[in-house]
């Protein structure tokens, strides 16, 4: 369960430049991820999930500014350290599981060297042991007949054989986080039980905390310990597990449980909250939900509802919440 926090973050802003543009991408994010606890990053796409951690580990792309009143991780406070400090700390004490699995694997290098690679680069063990540490696990994430495996290249792997590959790099040096960016989305639903099982054995194995982005709001509530609703590059609810099935707060955060228990229900469409998230292209004055809520008034389109305690370990960012309950019920 959940103890100490491990990382700390407090006002995170991120924003790009694209043409003329500004982006808003991050908007005033603050969070903490306790020893041992499983926290999932959720909201639709473009929501700032990816760049909220991405941002933390100094792995944004593109024209970006990057503002942080407070990232601690550990003994580390992120914003001070040099490139390549970061660089040794991810890998070595944060693994990440990237979107995009092109950026994680090298489709021309052996997956055994590659796993490998990710121990020597951190000088985390010798070649001999680093070798033998790379079957162990290949075997640990569940890949048959490693030392055969270990020869194979990326493109002779199945997508769920793949995604176990670079779980075991993003593990492979002990690290204490994992940051797993949408792990399973590509897979089918099979194999993202099985991914989703792996990872959670791994947790409790190693007494891993992870954060896990993800698209998929019942993921979430069937992986984790804690919720984090993101829309528009703001957090607008937080709770735990428990708490966010049997009270969401957030108009946005009904309606995400609605459609999954749509989903649940044999042969209904999923009804997804009508409308599109906005692209934010000024720095939020209001409730950027507004547009889509059904439970907006005047107050909502002139005033930013900041992330408040609703009750204790439940935060919400909505003028109305306590009256959203109750109507919502
Ligand atoms: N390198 C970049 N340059 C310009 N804009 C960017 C860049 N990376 C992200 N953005 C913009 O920042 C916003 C947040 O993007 P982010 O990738 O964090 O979304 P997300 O919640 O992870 O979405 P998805 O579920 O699609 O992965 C989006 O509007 C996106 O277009
Ligand atoms: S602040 Fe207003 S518009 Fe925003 S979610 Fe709450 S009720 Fe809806
Ligand atoms: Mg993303």
């Amino acid at each position: 369960m959940a103890d100490q926090p491990l990382l700390t973050v407090e006002s995170l802003y991120t924003r790009f430049k694209r043409g003329t543009d500004t982006i808003y991408a991050v908007n005033g994010v603050s969070f903490s991820v306790s020893a041992g606890e499983v926290v999932g990053v959720v909201g639709e796409s473009g929501s700032g999930k990816s760049v909220t951690m991405m941002s933390l580990l100094g792995l944004v792309r593109g024209r970006a500014t990057v503002d942080v009143k407070r990232a601690t991780f550990k003994k580390w406070e992120l914003p001070r350290l040099t490139p390549r400090q970061l660089e040794d700390i991810r890998g070595r004490e944060i693994g990440v599981i990237f979107q995009d699995p092109m950026t994680s694997l090298n489709p021309v290098m052996r997956v055994g060297d590659q796993v490998m690679e990710a121990m020597l680069a951190h000088q985390y063990a010798t070649p001999r042991a680093a070798f033998n540490r790379t079957l162990d696990l290949l075997r640990e994430v569940g890949i048959p007949d490693a030392v055969q495996r270990f020869r194979n290249y990326p493109h002779e792997f199945s997508g769920g054989m793949r995604q176990r590959i670079m779980i075991a790099m993003a593990i492979a040096c002990e690290p204490d986080l994992l940051i797993a960016d949408e792990p399973t989305t590509a897979l089918d639903v099979t194999v993202q039980m099985q991914i989703l099982a792996l990872l959670q054995e791994l947790r409790e194995r190693r007494h891993m905390s992870i954060v896990i982005i993800t698209h998929d709001f019942g993921v979430a509530t069937n992986f984790c310990d804690r919720i984090l609703v993101m829309y528009a590059g703001r957090i607008v609810e937080s709770a735990a597990v428990a708490e966010f099935v049997a009270q969401p707060a957030h108009p946005y955060t009904i309606g995400l449980r609605s459609s999954i228990l749509e989903i649940g229900s044999r042969g209904r469409p999923l009804s997804p909250i009508p409308g599109l998230p906005p692209t934010v292209t000024e720095p939020p004055k209001n409730c950027s939900f507004a547009p889509r809520c059904p439970y907006a008034i005047d107050r909502c389109r002139e005033e930013l509802p900041e992330l408040r305690v609703l009750s204790p370990g439940h935060e919400v960012a909505c003028h109305r919440a306590e009256e959203v309950i109750s109507l919502a019920g």
